[in-house]
């Protein structure tokens, strides 16, 4: 790293945290992938060589858990969600220059170089330790195979990490009353051998890296203070076949936490391969030509800072790599202030907001300009309605279209007049603007120096208002020619966060240049002929905000039954049975419950739903429409046919928009279902 302002000589590499290959991509997972495709965009703006480079994180417990779920090999199923995210990020105009995964030759073969490495210059020791075991399965249990109170704040936590209160990265054996994910029984401890990175010893030199790295503060003094507590020695294997090997030992793979941040090199490596050296040199970039390295910047969730700025770091200095010039770490995304989550569908996914017909830069801006870098952002439709509707439709929506309607009237596009002193000023100011938030990866502040640009305009057509001024004449050709130059700058500057939209804009304008590939100074180009423009923006009204709030809400509040159910425990014991309810009704009330035998026709899963499903109930009578949560405990295929007992009189209700005209009795957690013995016909009623 330089140390210089950015633009620099040498080559940037801006990355994100990579996507564990085991779930979909929620809104989440897109606000550090936006973001941090805003910094590279940003940064080529500023003239800066740069290069945005990711890939998915296929090992670790987490895949290795859920495609045992799955019943499928854990290479198979992260293959599969890595080429969905490949296919999903261009959706979001999040361009990587390369996508890879950790699976790959490229990140196999430079991760056991880096371990070698590590070996040769003294760094990796042995160690007994006690692992976690479940003693029903007789298999270790490594990080999220095990479950437990976190020994720093006493949280309910993970093997490896404290996910629910400190966010301290967790060593094996630290977890407190461990609990197996797999069986639900407590964990026992056996002593195993296993390899050992001393990251203590760098501590002098973390210390330091930490008072130059740039980015946010919290990626600073989190770290500090556990260097303070003082830094424990790292594990760097695990008793598991998924993975990639340790160089020589058969038993043992390495922790997912030391391969996949190695991709970031991997990524860049082929990169650098696909264009050539000459163009862009990865071993610059991370120091392996003996320099100091270009300008790497990471963009990550601030769950992930510990491996950032300590073991990264470490690993890489330890191995004569480059040390990173930034790490930027966002706050979460949260719903109802509550954290998102993959297994219970508390989230907006990627592909849902997609569906809504929404253009992708909307939720990139609202994304990367909604409160600050580092604070948590809770989503609700209200707010990114708000922000859609103001800056985007309101603002720069409104100018540009106004701008050059006039402009495609009266002129034909472009009059020929030049820009005036006022306005070019105003333009350079908000390229200053631009570039100091840039220098400060504060992509917030980088957009609304767009915005703030649009709405200058804005003032600008109202104060000189070109409608009171004679057609065609030079003093309206004078201010029309202001606006569209506002307008063209603006698009440049928007790029960053919303490179679809600023794409129009100068496609409009009959600019016959890419503006994604224009820099600062291009603000200053001239726009051509044009016809009539189309919208920029649309808005988005109040009943459709109501329509996805109360989907929203509906799935919120299906993730909360989850979450009650999850807090049972998963073997029952009479205690757990409900009590007997003392209060007696009368054989009426008994008897004004229509409760009958129906047949199941057909079954279906409710679309944007994960456990319900809509059912056709023939009850003798007539044939019902009924939702029932079955989806995740049955197979849906195999319902049909089925012989159930349906509470026929129940009020209607409607669920995730689908009308459900009746109940379908079961019983228990796993929604056991009720039916008859014997024969009994559809219809006939239970008594
Ligand atoms: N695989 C690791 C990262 C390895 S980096 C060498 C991981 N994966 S993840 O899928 O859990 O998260 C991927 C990225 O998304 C991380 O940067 C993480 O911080 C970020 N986020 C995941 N959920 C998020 C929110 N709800 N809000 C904001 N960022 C979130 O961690
Ligand atoms: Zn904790």
């Amino acid at each position: 790293m330089s140390h210089e302002e950015f633009p620099t000589d040498g080559p940037a590499v801006v990355t994100c945290g990579l996507p564990y290959a085991n779930g979909d991509l929620h809104i989440g997972h897109l606000r550090g992938y936006t973001a941090a495709d805003a910094v590279n965009r940003s940064l080529k703006k500023l003239g800066q060589q740069s290069a945005y480079v990711c890939g998915s994180d296929m090992h670790g417990t987490p895949v290795a858990l859920n495609s045992a779920k799955e019943g499928v090999s854990p290479e198979e199923y992260a293959m599969e969600y890595h080429e969905k995210y490949a296919e999903t990020f261009p959706k979001f105009n999040v361009e990587f220059d390369n996508y890879g995964h950790t699976h790959d030759e490229t990140n196999t073969e430079i991760t056991r170089e880096f371990v070698e490495k590590l070996e040769a210059a003294g760094y990796v020791y042995e160690d007994e330790i006690l692992v976690a075991w479940d003693p029903e399965e007789d298999q270790p249990l490594p990080d999220r195979y095990v479950e437990g109170t976190c020994p720093y704040c006493g949280e309910q936590a993970r093997g490896d990490e404290c996910d629910e209160g400190c966010g301290r990265h967790l060593e094996p054996g630290e977890i407190e009353d461990p609990v197996s994910t797999l069986t639900g029984n407590p964990a026992e401890y056996r002593e195993r051998e296993h390899k050992y990175f001393a990251v203590s010893e760098l501590a002098d030199y973390l210390s330091e890296f930490l008072d130059r790295v740039e980015g946010t503060s919290n990626a600073r003094n989190q770290p500090r203070e556990w260097i303070e507590e003082g830094l424990k020695d790292w594990c760097i294997t695990r008793d598991m076949d998924w993975g990639i090997d340790y160089p020589g030992e058969e038993d043992l793979v390495l922790y997912v936490w030391v391969d996949a941040p190695i991709e970031y090199v991997s990524s860049t490596k082929q990169y650098s391969e696909r264009v050539g050296a000459d163009e862009y040199d990865w071993e610059e970039v991370w120091g392996r030509d003996g320099g100091d390295g270009g300008e790497i910047v990471h963009v990550i969730g601030r769950d992930i800072i510990q491996h950032h700025t300590i073991f990264w770091p470490a690993m890489l200095h330890a191995t004569d790599h480059a040390e990173p010039r930034s790490v930027c770490a966002t706050g979460f995304v949260t719903i109802d202030g509550k954290g998102l989550s993959t297994s219970r569908n508390r989230a907006i996914w990627a592909e849902e907001y997609l569906d809504e017909g929404f253009h992708p830069d909307l939720l990139r801006y609202y994304l990367t300009t909604m409160g600050g870098f580092q604070q948590d952002l809770d989503f609700t439709w209200e707010r990114f309605q708000e922000r859609v509707n103001g800056e985007l439709v309101g603002t720069v929506g409104n100018f540009v279209y106004r701008s050059m309607l006039f402009a495609a009237r009266n002129f034909d596009g472009t009059p020929d007049a030049d820009v005036s002193d006022e306005v070019r000023a105003r333009i350079d100011d908000a390229v200053e603007q631009f570039e100091a938030a840039v220098r400060d990866y504060d992509v917030r502040n980088a957009g609304d120096a767009a915005v703030e640009l649009a709405q200058f305009g804005n003032e600008y057509i109202q104060q000189h208002e070109p409608w009171q001024l004679e057609d065609g004449s030079d003093e309206q050709a004078q201010v029309i020619r202001d606006c569209l130059q506002v307008a063209t700058a603006v698009a440049v500057l928007l790029e960053p966060t919303c490179p679809g939209k600023a794409e129009t804009v100068w496609a409009q304008l009959g600019i016959d240049a890419d503006v994604h590939a224009a820099e600062t100074d291009a603000v200053h180009t001239e726009p051509g002929a044009f016809d009539e423009p189309d919208e920029l923006f649309e808005k988005i009204e109040d009943d459709r905000v109501d329509e996805l709030d109360a989907a929203l809400e509906e799935k919120i509040a299906e993730a909360t039954a989850d979450d009650e159910d999850e807090t049972e425990d998963p073997e029952m014991d009479e205690s757990d049975l409900e009590p007997l309810i003392d209060e007696r009704i009368d054989f009426d009330t008994f008897e004004s419950l229509d409760i009958r035998v129906g047949r199941i026709e057909s079954a279906e899963g409710v679309e944007g739903a994960d456990k319900l499903v809509r059912l056709s109930v023939d009850i003798g009578v007539e044939t019902r429409q009924i939702v029932a949560g079955l989806k995740q405990l049955h197979d849906v295929e195999e319902l049909a046919g089925e012989k159930v007992i349906v509470l026929a009189n129940l009020e209607k209700a409607e669920l995730f928009g689908v009308e459900s005209n009746g109940m379908v009795l079961a019983a228990g957690d796993q929604a056991d279902l009720l039916t008859t013995k014997e024969d009994a016909e559809p219809g006939t009623k239970v008594l």
